[in-house]
C-alpha cells in the first residue's frame, strides 16, 4: 500500500482553468461525424435530432462537450465549405489520413452550428489552407458571421440562419507541415500572415489559430512573423500519444510507458509558451497554446509510428478504448489545469469512434467508453480556479524517476472545491491523506476496474463505470482515501 499526503494550497491560485481545455473534435474521418454523429436522412430506426444520433447526443450533452472543432484535420485543407450549403449539396471525394471516401457533404455548416447549439459546444472550425484561398476562407467567415446585407450574408438566411452563427475561432489550416501542404516555417508564416489580415478585414473579433508544430517550426514560424504576432491568437499544436503498445494487451512497463507519455504533454505545452514568450515584449495581446489535437492513437489504428505494421486492415481509425487510456486523459488533464495561464484550449481527438474516442457506436447500440467518465468526472473543473496540490509524500511511479504515483488537480469554484486524484500504481493501492481545507464532502466518485485494460462494449458497457468513493474526516482536519491501483477519483467538498 502506498502512503501520500497531498495538500491543495489555496493561497496559489495559478489561473481560470477554461471551459475550452475541454474541447473535442469531429473530423469527417471514418465513423466519426458520418455515422457516429450524423445519420441525417438515411432510412433508418434510429432516433434523430434533425438527423444527429440522439443517443450520441445526449450522451456528449452530460459529458459535457464546451468546444467542438470541426471538420477536419487533414480533411480540412481539402474541404470546400460551398459544398456543405444549399441544395443539392455536392457529391466529392472526402480524403484524409489516407482514406478515399465518398462524400455526399449533408453535414455542412449550419448542420454542424445547430449540433453545436444541441451540445452547449462553441464551434471551432478549421479553414482550408493547402487547397483553399484567402478568399475562400474570408467567404466562410462572412457567410458565417457578417450582420451586414451583403450577398453571403442574404444566402446565410436563405439557408436558415438569418442572425449570424457569430463562430469566433477559426484555424487558418491544419499540420500545415505535413497533410496540409508540405509547406517549410517560413512560407507557411508568410501564407498564414496573408491570411491572417484578409481575415481580420473581415472580421475583427475572429480569434486566429496558427499552425504550429515541434520547437524547429514554432521558432522559425514566429521569428518570420515576428513584426505580425497581432495577426495570431492562439497556436497550434498537437500530440498524440503512441508509445504505450497494443491497445489492449500491453505489459505493465507498456501501460507505464503510455502514462508517462501522457504526462509528457505538460511538458511540450511549456516549452511552447516558452517560445512564445520570447516575444512578450512584442505582443499587444497574449498569444494562447492550442493543443487542438491531443490522445492516444494505438498501433492497431495506424500504419506508421511504433508498431504500424501491426495496424488493423482496412485501418478505420478505431481502436479499443481502455481503462489506461482514460488515466492517460486525467494526466494530461493534470497538466492542463497546471498550464491554463498559457494553455487556451485542447481538443481530445476525436469525440466519436475515432481515435481516443469517449463515445462508440455499434449499429443502433451506443457504448461509453473509459475515457467518457473520465472526462465526466471532471466536469466540476470546467470554469473553475486551479489550485496546486503539492505531493509532500509518497511512491513514484515505477520507471520514472520523479513522477509521483498518486498525484491529484485541485480548482476552486463558487465556495466550493474539486479535487480530482489519480493512482496511477499498476497493482499497489494508495492510502491517501488529502489536506483541502473544506468542512463536508459534497460527493465522491471512483473510476476503475479490475485490470487497467478493463474496456466497455456494447455487450458489457458498464464494466469501467464511476462508483461511490468513501471519504472519512479523521479528527484532525484532514481526509483519508483509499484509492485502488489504476484509479482516478473526484472528491467535491462543501
Ligand atoms: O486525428 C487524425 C489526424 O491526425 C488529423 O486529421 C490530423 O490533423 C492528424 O495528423
Amino acid at each position: 500500500m502506498i502512503e501520500t499526503t497531498l495538500t491543495v494550497q489555496h493561497n496559489q491560485p495559478i489561473g481560470t482553468i477554461s471551459p475550452r481545455l475541454y474541447g473535442h473534435f469531429a473530423e469527417h474521418l471514418g465513423r466519426c461525424c458520418y455515422d457516429g454523429l450524423w445519420l441525417g436522412q438515411s432510412d433508418t430506426d434510429i432516433p434523430l435530432y434533425g438527423g444527429f444520433r440522439q443517443d450520441v447526443v445526449d450522451a456528449l450533452k452530460a459529458m459535457p462537450v464546451p468546444l467542438l472543432r470541426w471538420p477536419g484535420g487533414c480533411y480540412a485543407d481539402h474541404y470546400h465549405w460551398r459544398d456543405g450549403i444549399g441544395n443539392p449539396r455536392k457529391t466529392r471525394l472526402g480524403m484524409s489520413c489516407g482514406l478515399q471516401v465518398e462524400d455526399d457533404n449533408s453535414l455542412g455548416t449550419h448542420e454542424f452550428l445547430a449540433l453545436c447549439r444541441m451540445l452547449g459546444a462553441e464551434p471551432y472550425l478549421a479553414g482550408n489552407v493547402g487547397s483553399g484561398s484567402p478568399q475562400e476562407l474570408c467567404d466562410w467567415l462572412e457567410y458565417c458571421n457578417t450582420a451586414i446585407h451583403t450577398d453571403l450574408g442574404d444566402e446565410r438566411a436563405a439557408n436558415g440562419s438569418r442572425e449570424p452563427f457569430g463562430v469566433r475561432l477559426w484555424g487558418v489550416g491544419n499540420e500545415n507541415w505535413g497533410c496540409g501542404g508540405n509547406y517549410d516555417a517560413e512560407t507557411y508564416a508568410r501564407e498564414y500572415r496573408r491570411y491572417a489580415t484578409m481575415l481580420r478585414h473581415v472580421d475583427p473579433t475572429a480569434e486566429l489559430v496558427a499552425c504550429g508544430q515541434e520547437e524547429d517550426w514554432n521558432g522559425r514560424f514566429l521569428e518570420t512573423n515576428q513584426r505580425h504576432l497581432d495577426l495570431m491568437d492562439h497556436l497550434s499544436i498537437h500530440r498524440y500519444w503512441i508509445h504505450g503498445g497494443p491497445e489492449i494487451d500491453f505489459s505493465e512497463a507498456q501501460y507505464y510507458g503510455l502514462l508517462a507519455e501522457a504526462h509528457a504533454t505538460e511538458d511540450f505545452v511549456c516549452r511552447t509558451a516558452d517560445q512564445i514568450a520570447v516575444y512578450a515584449d512584442k505582443l499587444r495581446h497574449p498569444i494562447g497554446i492550442a493543443l487542438d489535437e491531443w490522445g492516444v492513437w494505438h498501433p492497431e489504428a495506424r500504419p506508421w509510428g511504433p508498431d504500424g505494421d501491426k495496424h488493423r486492415s482496412p485501418i478505420t481509425y478505431e481502436q479499443a478504448g481502455t481503462l489506461r487510456d482514460a488515466l492517460a486523459a486525467a494526466v494530461a488533464l493534470e497538466g492542463f489545469h497546471r498550464q491554463c495561464h498559457v494553455l487556451t484550449m485542447a481538443n481530445l481527438a476525436q469525440i466519436v469512434n475515432v481515435l481516443h474516442a469517449p463515445v462508440m457506436t455499434e449499429g443502433p447500440s451506443i457504448c461509453l467508453t473509459p475515457t467518457y467518465y473520465a472526462l465526466q468526472l471532471h466536469t466540476p473543473h470546467l470554469g473553475a480556479t486551479a489550485l496546486p496540490v503539492e505531493v509532500t509524500q509518497g511512491a513514484i511511479m515505477p520507471g520514472s524517476e520523479q513522477i509521483s504515483a498518486v498525484t491529484a488537480t485541485a480548482s476552486t469554484k463558487a465556495g466550493k472545491t474539486a479535487v480530482t486524484l489519480i493512482n496511477r500504481h499498476f497493482d499497489q493501492s494508495a492510502s491517501v491523506t488529502l489536506l483541502a481545507n473544506a468542512a463536508a464532502v459534497e460527493s465522491a466518485q471512483v473510476l476503475t476496474a479490475d485490470d487497467p485494460r478493463a474496456v466497455n462494449s456494447v455487450d458489457q458497457p458498464e464494466r469501467v463505470k464511476p462508483a461511490a468513493l468513501a471519504v472519512t474526516a479523521d479528527g484532525t482536519g484532514c481526509w483519508r482515501v483509499e484509492l485502488p491501483p489504476h484509479a482516478m477519483a473526484t472528491i467535491q467538498f462543501a
